[in-house]
């Protein structure tokens, strides 16, 4: 029996949700209740469930308040956008700065910047409320964050996603080596401080007045060519000692991958950072684009996820991208991230239509091989994604990679799923996505389908087609 006091929430219409098989489900006429405590406690897909029925019934007897009824009308929800790999203090640089190569680039302008929120608590504090309002427009739920050096911006940081209620797991950049003189850390300083970022992340949340799980410390060393093994080594003790999340960057470009086997005596990141222990099934590793089969295996059987970040990959790593499909088969738990300012588009929207992009480039390259001779056809299936499993790997795919997936089923609407979701609206006067349905003979309407209308949503939306959103019941 369901305590009408208990119900937050109740939505009617249509509930779009990606599949674990990377499937889109497209239920219209659809009835959710969400509990008190963000929870989804039933739904009615028509197909009749008693629970249901009695949550229709208390809506009907006017036992749950209409303030609390959402009709989707001609909209539909879906869960909220995962953005796996963001770095929340290059925020001010996105969309400039992008000319140099990833090595040159780094120096050139991105220590700089993260040295200014460092340096600047004020500025730290604008930049971070602004990022958490955009990331609200666009629709993302949940984040997986690097932040700087400094642990009071990283609080700030923190609290900027406690505050506007986004899922964030928030990592203090760990850096030791090859970095400017004015930001760098010595190895003792950096361990110390990543465990009392951890410690003091863990005190704010269990003081805050907020839903405590949405905020986590993850253990961040930047990636191999600023981090001394004995910093690695110590992170990754901490990190098994403390139960946190690691994330770090991983073959991004071929110039990285130049300097990893430089300094590691012809050894690749991937083989040292396993060999350190940093890659298990708590672990996230951007990019990836220069993995090798080999490779693949090991990220599959040490349960690595990947952050995909294809926008920033055309820049950085246009040599290569991340051999997805191959990911897939081998296993290996895939999300999409923006790598703010990487990847100059706040939001996850622009990286899904890029991850179709970028593996039909590489499905044409394949055909272009095997044409020509120079590729044997090892493979029945094709390279390219469709646009469903682009959606799936901004939603489910993500929260699987950052194991949200898991306790609080986010990624799917389904009863037990924490409600973390979009409304999408189509019809405001200044949206992208037009339709025009089809007059035939006999007057005769033929409409375009929901489906369509989705299709055409991930091509075209914008943050006009976002009439809400909630994360863990919550608008
Ligand atoms: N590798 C190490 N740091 C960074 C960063 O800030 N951005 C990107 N794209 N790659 C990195
Ligand atoms: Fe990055």
């Amino acid at each position: 029996m369901l305590d009408p006091v208990d119900i937050s929430l109740v939505l009617r219409g249509t509930v779009v949700s990606s599949r674990p098989d990377r499937s889109l489900s497209i239920r219209e006429d659809c009835l959710v209740a969400v509990d008190s405590k963000g929870f989804i406690a039933a739904i009615d897909d028509g197909t009749g469930s008693a629970l249901a029925d009695e949550v229709d019934t208390l809506v009907r007897e006017g036992k749950v308040g209409d303030d609390k009824v959402v009709e989707l009308g001609d909209g539909w929800v879906l869960p909220g956008f995962v953005d796996t790999h963001i770095h929340a203090p290059q925020y001010p640089n996105a969309g400039m700065a992008l000319d140099k190569p990833l090595m040159e680039w780094l120096e050139a302008y991105t220590f700089a910047a993260e040295s200014r929120i460092d340096k600047d608590p004020a500025h730290a504090q604008r930049v971070y409320q602004k990022l958490v309002q955009r990331l609200l427009e666009n629709g993302t739920t949940a984040a997986s964050v690097f932040g700087t050096i400094s642990v009071e911006a990283n609080l700030t940081l923190a609290k900027a996603f406690l505050d506007a209620g986004i899922r964030g797991q928030i990592g203090k950049v760990a850096m030791d080596q090859n970095s400017l003189p004015s930001y760098i850390e010595t190895t003792d300083s950096s361990l110390s401080d990543t465990h009392r970022f951890i410690e003091s992340i863990h005190s704010l949340v269990a003081s805050s007045p907020h839903d405590q799980q949405i905020v986590e410390p993850v253990v961040t060393p930047r990636f191999v060519p600023t981090c001394s093994i004995k910093l690695m080594k110590g992170l990754s003790q901490l990190a098994k000692e403390k139960g946190v999340r690691i994330q770090s960057h991983m073959c991004e470009s071929q110039g990285m991958v130049d300097v990893c086997r430089e300094i590691l005596g012809g050894k690749s990141d991937v083989q040292v950072l396993d060999e350190l222990g940093l890659l298990n099934n708590r672990s996230l590793m951007a990019h990836c684009t220069h993995s090798s089969a080999d490779d693949l295996s090991r990220l599959s059987r040490t349960g690595t996820a990947i952050a995909s970040c294809p926008l920033s990959n055309v820049y950085f790593s246009a040599e290569r991208q991340l051999p997805l499909r191959e990911a897939w088969d081998a296993g290996v738990k895939v999300g999409l991230g923006s790598d703010i300012s990487g990847g100059y588009r706040v939001g996850i929207d622009e990286n899904m239509r890029w991850a179709v992009g970028v593996s039909r480039l590489r499905e044409g390259e394949r055909q272009r091989d095997l044409r020509a001779g120079s590729r044997e056809d090892e493979r029945s299936s094709s390279l390219a994604i469709t646009w469903k499993e682009a959606l799936y790997l901004a939603t489910l795919g993500g929260a699987q990679a950052l194991g949200l997936d898991e306790e609080r089923k986010v990624g799917a609407l389904e009863v037990g799923s924490a409600f973390d979701a979009q409304w999408i609206q189509l019809g405001h006067p200044r949206s992208r996505v037009d339709w025009f349905d089809d007059e035939e003979e006999g007057g005769v309407i033929k409409r375009v389908s929901t489906e369509e209308k989705l299709e055409k949503w991930f091509c075209n939306g914008s943050e006009v087609d976002r009439k809400a959103v909630w994360v863990q019941g919550k608008r």
